[in-house]
């Protein structure tokens, strides 16, 4: 848990809540939270959502883990304190946006169940949703979209998920994408689905 350093500070209530801004937007706000191995589909899968989301008049934003780490978090790299720092960031940014009333979604591989846990823990219960895109070490590497692997198979890369660093799987993800077996377009949509019987899309 990061320390609260700051002292002196005064938590201010806005007079525009989080329900009204909701209530305006005509949709309940969550936390699509993506998690698995890199080459999975993560970003992929979040991205087609997102536009599925847009087209229908929703209200969304899609934090990315390799956009992210070339803006608020260029500073942090990938030993295991620095993958912490970056999913506790993004678990608070994540907050804010969906207390704006947004459809967030994440694409991080957030190894690490506790960290995934935290930022679960941040959010009322029901906001946050884990999405694990299951895709076997297999399939990522034969994809390799990156040519990441490669490199960590050369040892060009030290410390790659899944080659010599851990990954997490969760245990109770609300959904499980099964990416080995099917194509981002259908994965997508069986977020949507998701979000539509559980009566996020509407106010
Ligand atoms: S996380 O572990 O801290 O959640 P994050 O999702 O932000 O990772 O970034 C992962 C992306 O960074 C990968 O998709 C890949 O493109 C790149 N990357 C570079 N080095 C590594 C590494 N050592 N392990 C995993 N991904 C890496």
């Amino acid at each position: 848990m990061a320390e609260q350093k700051a002292t002196n500070v005064t938590w201010h209530e806005h007079r525009v809540s989080s329900a009204d801004r909701k209530k305006l937007k005509g949709q309940k706000s969550c936390v699509l939270w993506f998690t698995g191995l890199s080459g999975a589909g993560k970003s992929t899968v979040a991205n087609t959502v997102d536009h599925k989301l847009a087209e229908i008049g929703k209200h969304t934003y899609l934090l990315d883990g390799d956009n992210v780490r070339m803006g608020l978090n260029k500073n942090l790299g990938f030993s295991a304190e620095d993958r912490t720092e970056n999913i506790r960031r993004i678990g608070e940014v994540a907050k804010l946006f969906s207390d704006a009333g947004l459809v967030t979604l994440t694409a991080f591989i957030s190894p690490y169940k506790a960290d995934r846990d935290i930022a679960r823990e941040l959010l009322e219960e029901g906001e946050f949703i884990e999405v694990y895109v299951q895709a076997s070490l297999a399939t990522c590497e034969e994809r390799d979209p990156k040519g990441l692997y490669k490199k960590a198979r050369a040892g060009e890369i030290k410390g790659f998920t899944g080659i010599d660093a851990p990954y997490e799987a969760p245990d109770n993800a609300e959904l499980v994408l099964d990416s080995d077996a099917h194509g981002i377009d259908e994965l997508a949509d069986q977020v949507v689905a998701y979000l539509e019987s559980n009566g996020y899309l509407s106010a």
